[in-house]
Protein backbone atom coordinates (compact mmCIF):
# COMPACT_ATOMS: atom_id res chain seq x y z
CA UNK A 1 0.00 0.00 0.00
CA UNK A 2 0.93 3.53 -0.76
CA UNK A 3 2.49 5.77 2.32
CA UNK A 4 -0.68 7.99 3.26
CA UNK A 5 0.95 11.82 2.91
CA UNK A 6 -0.35 14.39 5.23
CA UNK A 7 0.12 17.55 4.41
CA UNK A 8 -1.15 21.13 6.50
CA UNK A 9 -0.61 24.50 6.50
CA UNK A 10 -1.35 27.59 8.92
CA UNK A 11 -1.22 31.24 8.42
CA UNK A 12 1.17 33.09 10.64
CA UNK A 13 -1.20 34.35 12.62
CA UNK A 14 1.71 35.31 15.27
CA UNK A 15 0.08 33.00 18.57
CA UNK A 16 -1.51 30.01 18.26
CA UNK A 17 -4.88 29.36 20.25
CA UNK A 18 -6.07 26.40 21.74
CA UNK A 19 -8.50 26.37 18.93
CA UNK A 20 -5.56 25.98 16.54
CA UNK A 21 -3.95 23.31 19.04
CA UNK A 22 -7.41 20.85 19.82
CA UNK A 23 -8.49 21.31 15.77
CA UNK A 24 -5.32 20.76 14.20
CA UNK A 25 -1.77 20.93 15.77
CA UNK A 26 -1.72 18.58 18.42
CA UNK A 27 -3.08 16.02 15.26
CA UNK A 28 -0.31 16.81 13.60
CA UNK A 29 2.31 15.74 16.31
CA UNK A 30 0.50 13.01 16.86
CA UNK A 31 0.15 12.01 13.30
CA UNK A 32 3.85 12.84 13.00
CA UNK A 33 5.02 10.93 15.93
CA UNK A 34 3.37 7.74 14.70
CA UNK A 35 6.24 7.19 12.11
CA UNK A 36 3.55 5.95 9.94
CA UNK A 37 3.32 9.34 7.90
CA UNK A 38 5.25 11.91 5.28
CA UNK A 39 4.73 14.80 6.93
CA UNK A 40 4.52 18.21 5.55
CA UNK A 41 3.63 21.08 7.65
CA UNK A 42 3.56 24.72 6.25
CA UNK A 43 3.56 28.23 7.48
CA UNK A 44 1.37 29.96 4.64
CA UNK A 45 2.63 33.48 4.32
CA UNK A 46 1.44 33.98 0.81
CA UNK A 47 -1.89 33.24 1.72
CA UNK A 48 -2.06 35.60 4.23
CA UNK A 49 -1.00 38.58 2.09
CA UNK A 50 -5.19 38.53 1.03
CA UNK A 51 -5.26 39.58 4.58
CA UNK A 52 -5.10 42.97 6.84
CA UNK A 53 -1.88 42.28 8.09
CA UNK A 54 1.03 45.11 8.04
CA UNK A 55 4.56 43.54 6.06
CA UNK A 56 6.68 44.00 9.65
CA UNK A 57 3.76 42.19 11.32
CA UNK A 58 3.60 39.31 9.13
CA UNK A 59 8.10 39.16 9.03
CA UNK A 60 7.07 38.62 13.00
CA UNK A 61 4.91 36.69 13.08
CA UNK A 62 6.03 34.25 10.99
CA UNK A 63 8.81 33.41 12.94
CA UNK A 64 6.93 33.20 16.20
CA UNK A 65 4.70 31.03 14.82
CA UNK A 66 7.28 28.65 13.82
CA UNK A 67 8.91 28.96 17.52
CA UNK A 68 5.12 28.16 18.27
CA UNK A 69 4.91 24.88 16.07
CA UNK A 70 8.26 23.88 17.21
CA UNK A 71 7.43 24.52 21.31
CA UNK A 72 4.09 22.62 20.26
CA UNK A 73 5.83 19.71 19.40
CA UNK A 74 6.61 20.11 15.62
CA UNK A 75 9.98 18.43 14.77
CA UNK A 76 12.07 19.35 11.77
CA UNK A 77 13.58 16.21 11.79
CA UNK A 78 10.70 14.32 11.34
CA UNK A 79 8.50 16.47 9.79
CA UNK A 80 9.06 18.99 6.43
CA UNK A 81 8.45 21.94 8.03
CA UNK A 82 8.76 25.19 6.54
CA UNK A 83 7.49 28.56 4.71
CA UNK A 84 5.39 28.76 1.80
CA UNK A 85 6.72 31.64 -0.37
CA UNK A 86 10.36 29.57 0.06
CA UNK A 87 9.16 27.34 -2.35
CA UNK A 88 7.89 29.31 -5.17
CA UNK A 89 6.36 26.34 -7.41
CA UNK A 90 3.24 26.85 -4.63
CA UNK A 91 2.14 29.56 -6.82
CA UNK A 92 3.20 28.50 -9.98
CA UNK A 93 0.68 25.36 -9.05
CA UNK A 94 -1.69 27.16 -8.36
CA UNK A 95 -1.85 29.20 -11.60
CA UNK A 96 -2.03 26.18 -13.78
CA UNK A 97 -4.94 24.99 -11.03
CA UNK A 98 -6.88 28.27 -11.54
CA UNK A 99 -7.05 27.44 -15.09
CA UNK A 100 -9.04 23.78 -14.29
CA UNK A 101 -11.28 25.54 -11.83
CA UNK A 102 -15.04 26.80 -12.31
CA UNK A 103 -15.33 30.51 -10.76
CA UNK A 104 -18.68 29.12 -9.65
CA UNK A 105 -17.17 26.82 -7.59
CA UNK A 106 -15.08 29.33 -5.76
CA UNK A 107 -18.24 31.18 -5.16
CA UNK A 108 -19.82 28.66 -3.03
CA UNK A 109 -16.78 29.02 -0.70
CA UNK A 110 -18.14 29.65 2.77
CA UNK A 111 -14.81 31.08 3.94
CA UNK A 112 -14.71 33.61 1.19
CA UNK A 113 -18.01 34.81 2.07
CA UNK A 114 -17.26 35.24 5.97
CA UNK A 115 -13.79 37.04 4.70
CA UNK A 116 -15.48 39.14 2.86
CA UNK A 117 -17.68 40.35 5.02
CA UNK A 118 -14.97 40.77 8.08
CA UNK A 119 -12.84 42.51 5.31
CA UNK A 120 -15.65 44.86 2.88
CA UNK A 121 -13.04 47.30 1.67
CA UNK A 122 -10.21 44.62 1.06
CA UNK A 123 -11.83 41.85 -1.03
CA UNK A 124 -9.11 41.15 -3.23
CA UNK A 125 -8.87 38.81 -5.77
CA UNK A 126 -6.33 36.80 -3.65
CA UNK A 127 -8.91 36.40 -1.12
CA UNK A 128 -11.41 34.53 -3.65
CA UNK A 129 -9.01 31.96 -5.31
CA UNK A 130 -7.43 31.36 -1.56
CA UNK A 131 -8.42 27.78 -2.40
CA UNK A 132 -6.76 27.22 -5.10
CA UNK A 133 -3.38 28.26 -3.77
CA UNK A 134 -4.53 25.67 -0.84
CA UNK A 135 -4.65 22.67 -3.45
CA UNK A 136 -1.03 23.75 -4.78
CA UNK A 137 -0.05 23.24 -1.61
CA UNK A 138 -1.23 20.15 -0.76
CA UNK A 139 -1.66 18.42 -4.23
CA UNK A 140 2.18 19.19 -4.95
CA UNK A 141 3.40 16.74 -2.74
CA UNK A 142 0.48 14.29 -3.49
CA UNK A 143 -0.97 15.21 -0.07
CA UNK A 144 -3.37 12.86 0.77
CA UNK A 145 -4.58 13.67 4.32
CA UNK A 146 -5.25 17.13 5.45
CA UNK A 147 -5.60 17.55 9.51
CA UNK A 148 -7.50 20.34 9.82
CA UNK A 149 -10.10 21.99 11.67
CA UNK A 150 -13.95 21.52 10.71
CA UNK A 151 -13.67 25.24 8.67
CA UNK A 152 -11.06 23.92 5.95
CA UNK A 153 -13.35 20.57 5.16
CA UNK A 154 -14.78 22.79 2.37
CA UNK A 155 -11.09 23.90 1.04
CA UNK A 156 -10.41 20.04 1.50
CA UNK A 157 -12.87 19.33 -1.12
CA UNK A 158 -12.22 21.53 -3.04
CA UNK A 159 -8.87 20.14 -3.35
CA UNK A 160 -10.23 16.70 -4.33
CA UNK A 161 -12.45 18.41 -7.27
CA UNK A 162 -8.99 20.78 -8.75
CA UNK A 163 -7.32 17.13 -8.37
CA UNK A 164 -10.13 15.45 -10.41
CA UNK A 165 -10.39 18.19 -12.99
CA UNK A 166 -6.70 18.43 -13.68
CA UNK A 167 -6.56 14.40 -14.02
CA UNK A 168 -9.75 14.75 -16.29
CA UNK A 169 -8.12 17.24 -18.47
CA UNK A 170 -4.42 16.07 -18.20
CA UNK A 171 -2.80 13.17 -17.45
CA UNK A 172 -4.19 10.80 -13.95
CA UNK A 173 -1.60 12.08 -12.13
CA UNK A 174 -2.70 14.06 -8.75
CA UNK A 175 -4.44 11.50 -6.08
CA UNK A 176 -7.45 12.11 -4.07
CA UNK A 177 -7.38 14.32 -1.03
CA UNK A 178 -9.03 13.68 2.21
CA UNK A 179 -9.65 16.12 5.45
CA UNK A 180 -8.78 14.31 8.96
CA UNK A 181 -10.78 15.83 11.81
CA UNK A 182 -9.85 15.44 15.83
CA UNK A 183 -12.51 14.83 18.23
CA UNK A 184 -13.04 18.64 19.00
CA UNK A 185 -13.07 20.20 15.29
CA UNK A 186 -14.71 23.39 16.75
CA UNK A 187 -13.56 25.23 19.54
CA UNK A 188 -16.05 27.89 20.00
CA UNK A 189 -15.32 31.62 21.19
CA UNK A 190 -15.11 32.62 24.82
CA UNK A 191 -17.24 35.58 24.70
CA UNK A 192 -19.54 35.01 22.09
CA UNK A 193 -20.00 30.55 22.02
CA UNK A 194 -22.16 30.33 18.73
CA UNK A 195 -18.90 31.42 16.74
CA UNK A 196 -15.34 29.62 16.56
CA UNK A 197 -12.65 30.65 18.53
CA UNK A 198 -10.87 33.25 15.84
CA UNK A 199 -8.31 35.72 16.59
CA UNK A 200 -10.65 37.93 14.03
CA UNK A 201 -13.19 38.29 16.69
CA UNK A 202 -11.07 40.09 19.03
CA UNK A 203 -8.28 38.98 22.45
CA UNK A 204 -10.97 38.24 24.55
CA UNK A 205 -12.32 35.45 22.42
CA UNK A 206 -9.19 33.24 22.48
CA UNK A 207 -6.56 31.56 24.69
CA UNK A 208 -3.58 31.80 23.64
CA UNK A 209 -1.02 29.13 23.95
CA UNK A 210 1.52 31.49 25.29
CA UNK A 211 -0.69 33.16 27.47
CA UNK A 212 0.77 33.46 31.04
CA UNK A 213 -1.58 32.29 33.52
CA UNK A 214 -3.04 35.36 34.92
CA UNK A 215 -4.34 36.53 31.63
CA UNK A 216 -5.84 32.58 31.11
CA UNK A 217 -7.65 32.97 34.78
CA UNK A 218 -8.61 37.04 33.42
CA UNK A 219 -9.85 35.56 30.25
CA UNK A 220 -12.01 32.73 31.70
CA UNK A 221 -13.15 35.00 34.47
CA UNK A 222 -15.38 36.85 31.69
CA UNK A 223 -16.22 33.71 29.58
CA UNK A 224 -19.92 33.88 28.70
CA UNK A 225 -21.97 30.56 30.26
CA UNK A 226 -25.56 32.12 29.91
CA UNK A 227 -27.82 30.27 27.80
CA UNK A 228 -28.86 31.53 24.29
CA UNK A 229 -32.29 30.45 23.14
CA UNK A 230 -32.02 26.88 23.69
CA UNK A 231 -31.83 25.08 27.16
CA UNK A 232 -28.32 24.03 26.81
CA UNK A 233 -25.54 27.05 27.20
CA UNK A 234 -23.25 26.83 24.25
CA UNK A 235 -20.19 28.62 26.74
CA UNK A 236 -21.05 26.01 29.41
CA UNK A 237 -20.12 23.01 26.34
CA UNK A 238 -17.30 24.61 25.11
CA UNK A 239 -15.86 25.08 29.22
CA UNK A 240 -16.64 21.43 29.60
CA UNK A 241 -15.08 20.58 26.69
CA UNK A 242 -12.34 21.80 27.29
CA UNK A 243 -11.92 20.46 30.52
CA UNK A 244 -11.76 17.22 28.83
CA UNK A 245 -9.24 17.80 26.76
CA UNK A 246 -6.74 19.55 29.26
CA UNK A 247 -7.84 18.55 32.37
CA UNK A 248 -8.05 15.05 34.22
CA UNK A 249 -10.70 12.47 33.89
CA UNK A 250 -12.00 12.65 37.18
CA UNK A 251 -12.43 17.19 37.66
CA UNK A 252 -13.79 16.92 34.28
CA UNK A 253 -16.66 14.00 35.38
CA UNK A 254 -17.15 15.93 38.66
CA UNK A 255 -18.45 19.00 36.67
CA UNK A 256 -20.14 17.35 34.04
CA UNK A 257 -22.19 15.85 37.10
CA UNK A 258 -22.97 18.71 38.65
CA UNK A 259 -23.41 20.37 36.20
CA UNK A 260 -26.44 17.66 35.26
CA UNK A 261 -28.02 17.82 38.48
CA UNK A 262 -27.64 21.80 38.53
CA UNK A 263 -25.23 22.49 41.60
CA UNK A 264 -22.53 23.46 39.29
CA UNK A 265 -20.69 26.85 39.97
CA UNK A 266 -19.25 28.47 36.98
CA UNK A 267 -16.77 30.66 38.79
CA UNK A 268 -15.44 26.81 40.14
CA UNK A 269 -15.18 25.46 36.63
CA UNK A 270 -13.57 28.54 35.37
CA UNK A 271 -10.45 28.55 37.90
CA UNK A 272 -9.92 24.68 37.84
CA UNK A 273 -9.97 25.13 33.84
CA UNK A 274 -8.02 28.11 34.26
CA UNK A 275 -5.66 25.95 35.90
CA UNK A 276 -4.92 23.02 33.85
CA UNK A 277 -4.62 25.30 30.70
CA UNK A 278 -1.78 26.99 32.36
CA UNK A 279 -0.20 23.70 33.73
CA UNK A 280 -0.67 21.94 30.22
CA UNK A 281 1.16 24.45 28.43
CA UNK A 282 3.84 25.26 31.39
CA UNK A 283 6.39 23.20 28.80
CA UNK A 284 5.33 24.69 25.86
CA UNK A 285 5.62 28.51 27.03
CA UNK A 286 9.32 27.81 28.27
CA UNK A 287 10.63 26.78 25.05
CA UNK A 288 8.81 29.18 23.10
CA UNK A 289 10.22 31.50 25.20
CA UNK A 290 13.73 29.40 24.73
CA UNK A 291 13.50 29.20 20.72
CA UNK A 292 12.54 33.14 20.48
CA UNK A 293 16.10 34.01 22.04
CA UNK A 294 17.28 32.71 18.93
CA UNK A 295 15.70 33.71 15.71
CA UNK A 296 18.50 33.34 13.56
CA UNK A 297 18.47 29.24 14.48
CA UNK A 298 14.68 29.80 13.67
CA UNK A 299 15.02 30.95 9.87
CA UNK A 300 17.99 28.17 9.26
CA UNK A 301 15.21 25.59 10.24
CA UNK A 302 13.11 27.11 8.08
CA UNK A 303 15.66 27.02 5.30
CA UNK A 304 16.20 23.43 5.79
CA UNK A 305 12.94 22.47 5.56
CA UNK A 306 12.61 24.36 2.47
CA UNK A 307 15.07 22.42 0.76
CA UNK A 308 13.56 19.54 1.27
CA UNK A 309 10.28 20.60 0.25
CA UNK A 310 11.38 22.11 -2.96
CA UNK A 311 13.14 18.79 -4.19
CA UNK A 312 9.34 17.38 -4.22
CA UNK A 313 7.74 20.68 -5.39
CA UNK A 314 10.62 20.70 -8.20
CA UNK A 315 9.67 17.54 -9.48
CA UNK A 316 5.64 17.53 -9.03
CA UNK A 317 6.33 21.13 -11.08
CA UNK A 318 8.38 19.34 -13.87
CA UNK A 319 5.99 16.61 -14.21
CA UNK A 320 2.89 19.12 -14.54
CA UNK A 321 4.73 21.43 -17.18
CA UNK A 322 4.92 18.80 -19.40
CA UNK A 323 1.64 17.36 -18.68
CA UNK A 324 0.06 20.60 -19.71
CA UNK A 325 2.78 20.74 -22.84
CA UNK A 326 4.65 23.71 -21.80
CA UNK A 327 7.88 22.04 -21.78
P1 LIG B 1 -5.74 29.31 10.76
O1 LIG B 1 -5.16 29.96 11.98
O2 LIG B 1 -7.05 29.86 10.36
O3 LIG B 1 -4.72 29.20 9.64
O4 LIG B 1 -6.08 27.81 11.19
C1 LIG B 1 -5.12 26.82 11.37
C2 LIG B 1 -5.79 25.50 11.67
O5 LIG B 1 -6.52 25.59 12.90
C3 LIG B 1 -6.81 25.08 10.62
O6 LIG B 1 -6.70 23.68 10.44
C4 LIG B 1 -8.13 25.43 11.22
O7 LIG B 1 -9.18 24.60 10.77
C5 LIG B 1 -7.86 25.19 12.70
N1 LIG B 1 -8.73 26.02 13.55
C6 LIG B 1 -8.75 27.39 13.59
N2 LIG B 1 -9.66 27.82 14.47
C7 LIG B 1 -10.22 26.71 15.03
C8 LIG B 1 -11.23 26.49 16.04
N3 LIG B 1 -11.82 27.50 16.65
N4 LIG B 1 -11.54 25.21 16.35
C9 LIG B 1 -10.92 24.16 15.74
N5 LIG B 1 -9.97 24.31 14.79
C10 LIG B 1 -9.62 25.55 14.44
N1 LIG C 1 -6.62 27.79 4.71
C1 LIG C 1 -6.04 27.22 5.89
C2 LIG C 1 -6.58 27.96 7.12
O1 LIG C 1 -7.09 29.05 7.02
C3 LIG C 1 -4.54 27.29 5.86
C4 LIG C 1 -3.95 26.46 4.76
C5 LIG C 1 -3.30 26.92 3.65
C6 LIG C 1 -3.93 25.05 4.67
N2 LIG C 1 -2.85 25.89 2.88
C7 LIG C 1 -3.21 24.72 3.49
C8 LIG C 1 -4.45 24.03 5.47
C9 LIG C 1 -3.03 23.39 3.09
C10 LIG C 1 -4.25 22.71 5.06
C11 LIG C 1 -3.54 22.40 3.88
O2 LIG C 1 -6.49 27.45 8.20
Amino acid sequence: MKKKIIYSGIQPTGNLHIGNYLGAVKNWVTLQNSGEYECYFCIVDYHSLAGNISAKDRHDQIIRTAAELIAAGIDPEKSVFYVQSHVPEHTELAWVFNTVTPIAELERMTQFKDKSEHQAKNINAGLFTYPILQAADILLYHGTHVPVGIDQVQHVELTRDVSRWFNKRYDKYFPETKALLTEIPKVMSLLEPMKKMSKSLGEGHVIELADEPEVVSKKLKKAVTATEGGDKAPGVENLLTLLEQFGSKEASSKFKEAEKDGSIRYGDLKSALANEISNYFADFRTKRNELLEDHDKIAEILMEGAKKASEVAGSTMNDVRKMVGIR
